[in-house]
């Protein structure tokens, strides 16, 4: 199983948002183990459990952090934190009914979501934060 790498390209340069992707990732990377090794879904689930606690407090240190500087971009910012956590929790679900994982598909999802999401949304968030911090 590909684990999520990390590349250059998807430093923001914010201290918070990065040191907080490089924790997301690691735990993308547990996901994806504990779903490689074809581990019982009780145990994928609680994997999955811990990932979504930690992206909800992750994604509320960035939405905290729109707020502060009053940022043009929130809403659509915070439509795809809220549109994740839905899908995440369906995956949960799905798991906790019992389902068996489609292990390609749900990897492929994450990793293409979090990349596009670091280079897409992220970043601007984090020049913005910059921009911010500049004109004090
Ligand atoms: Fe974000």
């Amino acid at each position: 199983m590909a684990h999520f790498l990390w590349t250059d390209d998807l430093a923001t340069g914010s201290a918070l948002i990065d040191g907080d992707h490089h924790k997301l990732i690691s735990m993308v990377n547990a996901l994806f183990d504990s779903m490689a090794k074809g581990q019982a879904n009780d145990i994928i689930s609680k994997v999955l459990n811990n990932l979504i606690i930690y992206t909800k407090e992750h994604f509320g240190r960035e939405e905290a952090e729109m707020q502060r500087i009053r940022y043009v971009g929130e809403t659509a910012h915070k439509s795809e934190h809220t549109k994740l956590i839905k899908q995440v929790a369906e995956l949960k679900s799905s798991l906790d009914a019992g389902q068996k994982t489609n292990v390609v598909a749900v990897s492929k999802f994450l990793d293409d979501w979090l990349r596009n999401h670091i280079l897409m949304v992220d970043k601007k968030l984090a020049t913005a934060l910059k921009e911010h911090a500049q004109k004090l």
